[in-house]
């Protein structure tokens, strides 16, 4: 066995908004075209990732045709990948295209399921509430999540959903935040197999340590928010390095989160390692 069969790493990818055109000062730009890069980006990671989780937004305004172009990207993925709903999503549009991918079914009306085949337990929530772009955990959803916890309490479980748990201080996202929050904690607080929860929605990447377990939220593949403390009306995208999170599952060191910038990137050219000053 090599060193790399002893980790699994997975990649997260959020807010896609595929079907929205962006105008900046210096062009149009196409949201298609940032996910071929974040698709690119992703397959250039060596070695090989062995999965990756889309956190939901995957199309704007949750047409067929944009998911058609999305799951056509998608596809190229050298791995396997898992789809999380999002508040810009449609259910039944998203399921009629990604009929392929056997894990979304809906037994009640949510697509919430959990991956068993691999080192690190994977579960998918689901908070798309329709008609808002707040998110909603309810009592059906945090029962399953209850059931599903209490099911495997000794294994590392990592957790998916689209709207973060907390506010971020920031009130333009917070607004459109998630209801049900202190109930998801209190079930969360129950279970300390959890390492962390991964999320998205605020187009921002933030940290938290929140009912006993991480949160992190990862920013947009595609375009951000800007950092805006000010309770504002609206906030105009803003034209940063879109990014993707890559987690690495290590038994023995636990699950180490790394966010990597999407696009090329100047080097440095190596001086060498300092000598120590001489006294
Ligand atoms: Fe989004
Ligand atoms: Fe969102």
């Amino acid at each position: 066995m090599d060193d790399f069969d002893k980790y699994f790493t997975i990649g997260q990818i959020t807010d896609l908004h595929v079907g929205r055109k962006i105008p900046f000062p210096s062009g149009e730009m196409d949201l298609f075209d940032r996910l071929v890069k974040a698709v690119d980006h992703l397959n250039s990671i060596g070695p090989p990732l062995d999965m990756a989780v889309v956190s939901g937004d995957l199309a704007n305004h949750g047409k067929e045709e944009d998911y058609l172009r999305v799951k056509s990207e998608l596809d190229r993925l050298n791995f396997p990948y898992f789809i999380v709903m999002g508040n810009h999503d449609q259910r039944e549009t998203l399921l009629k295209v990604f009929s392929d991918h056997p894990y979304l079914v809906t037994d009640d009306e949510f697509i919430q399921y959990t991956i068993e085949d691999k080192p690190i337990r994977i579960i998918a929530l689901d908070t798309l509430e329709p008609g808002s772009h707040r998110g909603l955990l309810c009592e059906a959803r945090l029962k399953w999540l209850e059931e599903k916890l209490s099911e495997q309490k000794e294994r590392p479980t990592l957790i998916f959903m689209h709207h973060p748990p907390f506010d971020t201080g920031m009130p333009y996202p917070d607004n459109l935040g998630m209801n049900g929050k202190k109930e998801f904690g209190k079930v969360i607080k129950k279970h300390p197999q959890i390492e962390a929860i991964a999320s998205g929605h605020t187009h921002r990447d933030s940290v938290l340590l929140w009912n006993g377990t991480v949160v992190y939220v990862t920013p947009s593949s595609a375009f951000s928010y800007g950092l805006e403390f000010h309770d504002v009306d609206d906030l105009d995208p803003l034209n940063e390095p879109p990014a993707i999170r890559i987690f690495r599952w290590d038994a023995e060191v636990g699950l180490v989160s790394h966010l990597s910038f999407i696009g090329n990137y100047e080097y440095g050219i190596t001086e060498g390692v300092p000598e120590p000053p001489k006294n």
